[in-house]
This record gives structure tokens, C-alpha cells and sequence, in this order.
């Protein structure tokens, strides 16, 4: 195949950042996707409704002119979030759902939730809103290895949360594991998942073999081989509980290329054409178009988009770096070469 279409997609997980920052990541995520779910781990963070309207007109200054992206905007869920704020959600078309972020889990979770049963009122009002929550799946217990904080927190957090409130829509965001697979297969229809492109492509060793690789480090951390085959065979099953979410989250080159770098890899730039050559290598590009841009919809209850873009089969370089802030960002996959190319809109 030369070319091929496909309805354009949606990113359901995405990180823009505020600011000067805003700049870059937001352009190249409105080349691509028709809307996304925007992150709100600002610094404060994002936690009212009020908030994430201006954050969502700040976002829409940056949208280059003549692109209709849509910001799909997210609360952050502290263990003071009032339960009235959950009824203000229901009623903002703007506003789509709550991000768990377990205290200390990642990148500007501080102000996360260290005990979930202290937020029961507000799942028990989200439950009854059909308000989606979308999880950061990592205990942070410190006795925990890194690489299995997924696993651990699915068992002890996430499958008790999912009996205790059966109506709330639940995203396990970027899952890792092939015991994530599993577990959101086996789990009702209100439970689905996000997969990013860098943990499609990539097991441990592109951080780690051969040197260490700064900026394939994110979080959940890349795994092992099996795993990212799991998640192959999940995203490209055609399964509907599993949808494209980037998590595309830049930090300049200071932030990454230091004594304790930040979690976090920049994939905006080439996100469908990460996620086609994926699909491609699997002989499954023609489930594509049901990963990146109809499952999430549905999921969303929202209408899938009218318009179309086209990749074409076509060798091109990846820039070392992108302008972010007042410095640089390196995206993933720096300075190689991509079979597929983002052709742009279809006529
Ligand atoms: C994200 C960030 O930098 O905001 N980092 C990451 O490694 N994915 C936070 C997150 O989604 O965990
Ligand atoms: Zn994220």
C-alpha cells in the first residue's frame, strides 16, 4: 500500500503544558488530531472547572489559524476535590473527565491522591454523572519494584475501585503490561484503555541497552518484550476497550538531560505515523482507523469526526530537536527515519 485514509483521529491522553510552553505541542498535536483529552497536571494543578475553561482558552490562543482542534478538558482529582465540582463537570460540554494521579506517581503529581477511599463521595458522584475516571495505574509504594508498579496497583487499587462502583466509566491510561491487557479484556465494557506509541514500539532496552537513553524514559516505565507484544495484539485487535492516547508529554532537553531527569517522551510530532508503522508491522493496519479514531468516541459518547487525512508511504528524517519553551525538545525517534509519512488533510 502507497497511501491510505482514514477518519481523522482523536489523542485521549495528551499533555500540552501552559505558558511559552504551549507554543510547540499544541500546533503539532492540532496537525494531526481533530481533538484531544488534555492533561491537567499544570503547576498548581488543574482541579476546577473555572480552570480548566481558562486553560482551555489559553490552549485555543495557541491553535494555528484555520484548524478547528479541540480541546477535550480534564480535572485533577485531590483528596479535597469537592463533591459539587463532579455535578459542574456533567454540566460543562468543555469539561470530560477526572485524572487519578496516585501522589508521587509521576511528573507533577504531587497534589495526587495518597488515599483513594478518600475520594469514594466524588467516584460515587462521577458513577452516578457518568463522568469517566482516567487513571495513572502506578502504586508508589517505594518497596514496590518500577517495574511492577502497574501490575501491583491493578491488583490492589484498580480491581477493587471497578467492583465498588460499577457504573463509572474507567480509563486505565498508557497500560504497559500484558497483565493490563488482560485485565481490562476480562473487565466489564466500562473499563477500557489507553496505548501510547513509544510503549507500541519500544521494550526496556531502547532506554537502557547500550548506553542510557534519556528521553525513552517515561512513566509507566517501558518493559519488557512480552509486554509490548501484548499491547501490539491488543491495540490492533480491532477490540473497542482500547484506544490511541499519545501521552505525548515534552520536557525541554535541561529537564531530561540531568542528575534526575523528568518522565516523560515527546511523541506529538509523528503520532500517526508511530502508531501506522506499528499497525503495519503487525499486518493490521486496517484495524488503524478503529484504535485512533472510532473506539475513543464511542467510549466518550462522542460523535467520531467527519473529516479525513491521508499518510503516505514515504521515507522521512525526524528533526533532533523542536523548539519548546525557551529551549528544545527531542522528540522520540530523533534523527531517524519513518517509513510513513502524515500527509495532511484529504481534499
Ligand atoms: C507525564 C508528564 O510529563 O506530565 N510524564 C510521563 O512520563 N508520562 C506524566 C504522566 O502521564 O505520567
Ligand atoms: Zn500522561
Amino acid at each position: 500500500m502507497q497511501s491510505f485514509s482514514l477518519i481523522q483521529p482523536d489523542d485521549w491522553h495528551l499533555h500540552l503544558r501552559d505558558g511559552d510552553a504551549l507554543a510547540a505541542p499544541v500546533p503539532a498535536s492540532a496537525r494531526q488530531f481533530a481533538r484531544a483529552i488534555v492533561m491537567p497536571n499544570l503547576k498548581p494543578p488543574v482541579t476546577a472547572v473555572a480552570e480548566a475553561l481558562a486553560y482551555r482558552a489559553r490552549i485555543l490562543e495557541a491553535v494555528p489559524v484555520g484548524s478547528s482542534f479541540e480541546p477535550l478538558m480534564t480535572l485533577y482529582l485531590t483528596e479535597s476535590t469537592p463533591v459539587s465540582e463532579v455535578a459542574r463537570v456533567a454540566a460543562e460540554p468543555s469539561v470530560h473527565a477526572f485524572k487519578l494521579y496516585p501522589a508521587g506517581a509521576t511528573t507533577h503529581s504531587e497534589a495526587g491522591v495518597a488515599r483513594i477511599d478518600r475520594i469514594f463521595p466524588v467516584l460515587e458522584a462521577m458513577a452516578y454523572h457518568r463522568v469517566p475516571l482516567l487513571v495513572h495505574g502506578e502504586v508508589v509504594d517505594s518497596e514496590v519494584d518500577i517495574f511492577d508498579r502497574e501490575t501491583v496497583f491493578i491488583d490492589t487499587q484498580l480491581a477493587p475501585l471497578v467492583l465498588r462502583f460499577p457504573g463509572l466509566p474507567i480509563v486505565l491510561e498508557h497500560i504497559t503490561t500484558e497483565q493490563a491487557v488482560a485485565f481490562v479484556r476480562s473487565a466489564p465494557p466500562n473499563v477500557a484503555a489507553t496505548i501510547t506509541a513509544h510503549h507500541l514500539l519500544y521494550n526496556r532496552n531502547a532506554m537502557l541497552a547500550g548506553g542510557i537513553r534519556p528521553h525513552y524514559y517515561c512513566l509507566p516505565v517501558l518493559k519488557r518484550e512480552q509486554h509490548r507484544r501484548a499491547l501490539v495484539a491488543a491495540a490492533t485487535s480491532g477490540d473497542e476497550k482500547f484506544f490511541l492516547g499519545t501521552d505525548s508529554a515534552p520536557h525541554g532537553i535541561s529537564q531530561k538531560e540531568k542528575f534526575c531527569g523528568c518522565a516523560g517522551c515527546f511523541t506529538a510530532h509523528a503520532a500517526i505515523e508511530f502508531y501506522a508503522s506499528v499497525f503495519e508491522a503487525a499486518g493490521r493496519l486496517d484495524k488503524l482507523e478503529a484504535f485512533a479514531s472510532l473506539n475513543g468516541p464511542k467510549f466518550y459518547r462522542l460523535p467520531v469526526n467527519s473529516s479525513r487525512i491521508r499518510l503516505v508511504k514515504s521515507d522521512w528524517r525526524i528533526p533532533g530537536q523542536y523548539p519548546f519553551a525557551d529551549e528544545a525538545v527531542v522528540p522520540l525517534m530523533a534523527g531517524e527515519s519513518l517509513g510513513w509519512r502524515f500527509d495532511g488533510p484529504e481534499a
